[in-house]
C-alpha cells in the first residue's frame, strides 16, 4: 500500500470511530470512504453496533454488504445522524469539489440528510482556491450538447466523462461533464449559476455543508471543525 493509501486508511479507520450505536450514517464513495466502510463494518461485527447506512452509489452498497454494515433507505428515513465522504477538493472555508467517482448527486442527498458532514481526505487534498481539480456536472443526456454550451459561458470547457470510450452513465441515468475553471473565485456564486442552467441536475459544489474534516498528512490526523 502506497503512503497516500495509508493516509486514506488511517482517517477511514478515524471516522468509524464518530459512529455511535443506534445512529443512521449517510456513506459516501471514493477510495477513502472504502477504509470507513471496511472499519465500520468491523465494529459492527466486533461490538454488535446497532447502525444503519444510507449508501450513496451502488458499489458504496456493495462494499457495506461485504462488509457487514446494515442498510435503509430513505423511504424509511428521512434524517440521517452522521454522513462520511471523501472530497477532490476542500478550501480554507470548507467548501468542496466532489464528484471525482461520478457520485455526486447522491452524495449531495445524504450530504443534506444529516445532522453532521464529515469529510475524510489525505492533505493532497486541501487547497487554498477550488477548480485545478476540474469540477464534475451531473446534466441530463437529453441536449447535453445544448447544457454544455450554457455551461461553457461560464468560464471552462466542459468535457463529457468516458468510460471505456462511451460517455459514463451515473448511477442516476444521466452525464457528467467535468469542467476546468483553474481558480473558482466565489464558488457559491458559480454554483447559483450552474444551479439555474436547465439540464444540469447536480453540481460537484459542496457550499456551506462540511461541518468536519479529518485531514492525514504525514505529521498525522488533523480534523478541522467549522
Ligand atoms: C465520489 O463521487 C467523490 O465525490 C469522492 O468522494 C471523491 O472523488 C474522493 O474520492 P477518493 O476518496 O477516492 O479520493
Amino acid at each position: 500500500m502506497n503512503t497516500q493509501d495509508q493516509l486514506k486508511k488511517a482517517v477511514g479507520e478515524k471516522a468509524a470511530l464518530l459512529v455511535e450505536d443506534g445512529m443512521k450514517v449517510g456513506i459516501g464513495f471514493g477510495s477513502t470512504v472504502y477504509w470507513f466502510v471496511r472499519a465500520l463494518g468491523e465494529r459492527v461485527k466486533q461490538e454488535g453496533l446497532d447502525i444503519k447506512g444510507i449508501p450513496s452509489s451502488i458499489l458504496t452498497g456493495e462494499w457495506a454488504k461485504e462488509f457487514g454494515v446494515p442498510l435503509t433507505d430513505f423511504a424509511t428515513t428521512k434524517e440521517l445522524d452522521i454522513t462520511i465522504d471523501g472530497s477532490d477538493e476542500v478550501d480554507p472555508d470548507f467548501q468542496l469539489i466532489k464528484g471525482g467517482g461520478a457520485a455526486l448527486f447522491r452524495e449531495k442527498i445524504i450530504a443534506q440528510a444529516a445532522k453532521k458532514l464529515v469529510i475524510i481526505v489525505d492533505d493532497s487534498k486541501m487547497v487554498e482556491h477550488l477548480g485545478a481539480f476540474a469540477l464534475p456536472v451531473e446534466i441530463l443526456q437529453f441536449a447535453w450538447e445544448r447544457t454544455a454550451y450554457e455551461i461553457e459561458k461560464l468560464g471552462c470547457t466542459p468535457v463529457l466523462r468516458l468510460k471505456d470510450g462511451e460517455p459514463l452513465i451515473t448511477d442516476n441515468g444521466n452525464y457528467i461533464v467535468d469542467c476546468s475553471f483553474e481558480k473558482i473565485k466565489d464558488p457559491a456564486d458559480l454554483d447559483r449559476k450552474l444551479q439555474s442552467i436547465v439540464g444540469v441536475v447536480e453540481t460537484g459544489l459542496f457550499i456551506d455543508m462540511a461541518d468536519t474534516i479529518i485531514i492525514g498528512g504525514s505529521e498525522g490526523i488533523t480534523i478541522k471543525e467549522k
